[in-house]
Parts: C-alpha cells; structure tokens; sequence
C-alpha cells in the first residue's frame, strides 16, 4: 500500500523529534498503523481498534498497539461511534512519539503523496462525507491534527536549531 509505505517513510524523517529510543517504536507503529483496513481483520469496522486487537493477538508490543489504536485522534472518531470504552482498553499514549506518528499519517494522502495537513483534512472530509463517522467527529479532530502537526513542526524546527 503505497500510503502506509510514504507514511513510514515520513514516520522515519520525523524521528529526529522523538528521543532516539523511541524511533524504532515510531517507525513500526507507522507500517503497522492501517493494517486494521485488511477485510479479514473486519470486527468492529473502526481500523484503528481492529488494528490494534489483530496486533495483540499476534503478540506486538503492548506500546505499538496502543499506538495503532489511537493515531490519528482516532478517540475522537470512537466517540461518534461509541467504541471509546473499547479503544481505552489500549493506553492513550499522548506525546512527542504519538504526535509524529499521527504527523506522518496526516501528511501522506491515500495514495502516498506528500500532502499538507490542511489538504489532508479537506479531502478526507470530502471522501467520507458529513454523515460519516470521520465526517461526525471532524469537528473535533480538525482542531486536534492541526495542533499536533503545529507541535512536531515547531520541534522539528528546534532540531534545526
Ligand atoms: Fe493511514
């Protein structure tokens, strides 16, 4: 899939914003972070929490789960579809590594060019639609990517520094 492999790859140009331990986490959370999509993983429908329980299953580290769980603001989502109790079996990690991890999701499009996130919201918005859960929770999650992607900007500004 072309996205999750420009996702990884942006994934792995962000990694200067996490500490240097956490960079091999980051990176595989970003290929692994869709695989939910596959038809035969289909449980709940939402990808992130049947990315997540696939993951598990296999025996992925509890922290890669978590992360695939909730990248992208995918509680905000969960919300609208009333899987928040069930995306909370998996810890809302909320940092530098989350943020890049989401960064790099939000600045591929679909088909694995390199977007801004402005774009990136407005064409998922136009390809879910306003009745869709994506479309329901845009609302909240507009305001909390741009913030994201405002953070890991301003730290990859700082590294430049
Ligand atoms: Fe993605």
């Amino acid at each position: 899939m072309r996205h999750t492999a420009a996702v990884a790859a942006r994934a792995d140009k962000s990694a200067v914003t996490v500490a240097p331990a956490d960079r091999d986490v980051l990176v595989a959370a970003a290929w692994l972070h869709d695989i939910g999509y596959a038809e035969a993983l289909r449980d709940t429908g939402f990808h992130p929490l049947d990315g997540a329980r696939h993951l598990e299953q296999l025996g992925w580290p509890r922290r890669v789960c978590a992360l695939v769980a909730h990248h992208s603001g995918a509680r905000l989502v969960a919300g609208v579809l009333g899987l928040v109790d069930q995306l909370d079996a998996y810890p809302h990690e909320d940092d530098a590594v989350s943020d890049a991890l989401t960064y790099a999701d939000q600045t591929v499009d679909n088909k694995g060019r390199r977007v801004t996130i402005r774009v990136r919201l407005e064409d998922m918005f136009r390809r879910h639609g306003p009745d869709s859960p994506n479309g329901r929770g845009h609302h909240l999650r507009a305001p909390h990517l741009l913030a994201v992607a405002d953070r890991v900007e301003r730290r990859r500004l700082a590294r430049r520094s």
